[in-house]
């Protein structure tokens, strides 16, 4: 049975006094729960501030992005030795707006993962289609290559100590969410597809759906049998809307 993950991705975001408020009545609230796992993913600068609030919480920790480097003269890039050093747990790769807006490649990507495996980070994978993509009905072909990409480097032994999330491009900050039934059908795309390599690690994957998931609609995308949970932008700031959507991952 997989468990279901709800991850706030708080892209650039924050503040320390606002951080502070938020991530103290997302430790105490989320104690009440259980039968799910739950993260934050917050910028580099304020995980000492989530490692020191968060410890001893059941509310988990990563980082947006990670260097493909181990270490050397990589101006700006931060290790995924660094991160482990902060207490996280998980880290973001390939998402969307680092693959759009800073160059990522899939090759990119895939090397990110590679070096946050080595380190033992957990590392949550975004794919995703373009609108241009989905209504050229490519969105499966681009989906296959992006995944394609990482296994070829890490194998599905590396995909296995990792989470997928699906999120499709179009439903991203724009209150544009794909309907449960649209989200499902490309979960259970992406699973099957990793299942004719090994059934095994893809029955045990979890994947998780990101776009415009709110404390409104999450209940009925966690409720399709391939969607694990979710991975939150906007609405992972709100303490309420949050604690609603990790709620709903409870089922
Ligand atoms: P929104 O929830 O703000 O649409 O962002 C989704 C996302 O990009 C999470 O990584």
């Amino acid at each position: 049975m997989r468990q279901k993950l709800v991850a706030g991705n708080w892209k650039m975001h924050g503040s320390l006094a606002a951080n502070q408020i938020l991530l103290t009545a997302l430790a105490s609230q989320l104690e009440r729960l259980n039968g799910m796992r739950s993260a934050v993913c917050v910028p580099f600068p304020y995980l000492a501030q989530a490692q020191t609030v968060l410890t001893g919480s059941c509310l988990a920790w990563g980082a947006q992005d990670v260097s493909q480097y181990e270490k050397g003269a990589y101006t700006g890039e931060v290790s995924a030795s660094m991160l482990l050093e902060f207490g996280c747990r998980y880290v973001i790769v390939g998402h969307s707006e680092r693959r759009a807006l800073f160059g990522e490649t899939d090759a990119v990507v895939a090397a990110k993962f590679a070096a946050a495996l080595v380190a033992g980070l957990t590392p949550i994978l975004c794919v995703g289609e373009t609108l241009e993509e989905r209504d050229a009905g490519r969105a499966e072909s681009v989906i296959a290559q992006q995944l394609d990409a990482v296994v070829a480097e890490s194998g599905m032994a590396g995909l296995a100590k990792s989470v997928i999330a699906y999120e499709p491009v179009w439903a991203i900050g724009t209150g544009k969410t794909a309907s449960p039934a649209q989200a499902q059908a490309v979960h259970a795309f992406i699973r099957s597809k990793l299942a004719a390599l090994d059934p095994d690690v893809a029955a045990a994957l979890v994947i998780q759906y990101g776009g415009s998931v709110k404390a409104a609609n999450a209940a009925e995308l966690f409720a399709q049998p391939d969607i694990d949970g979710g991975l939150i932008g906007g609405a992972s700031l709100d303490v309420d809307e949050f604690m609603a959507i990790c709620h709903a991952a409870q089922g």
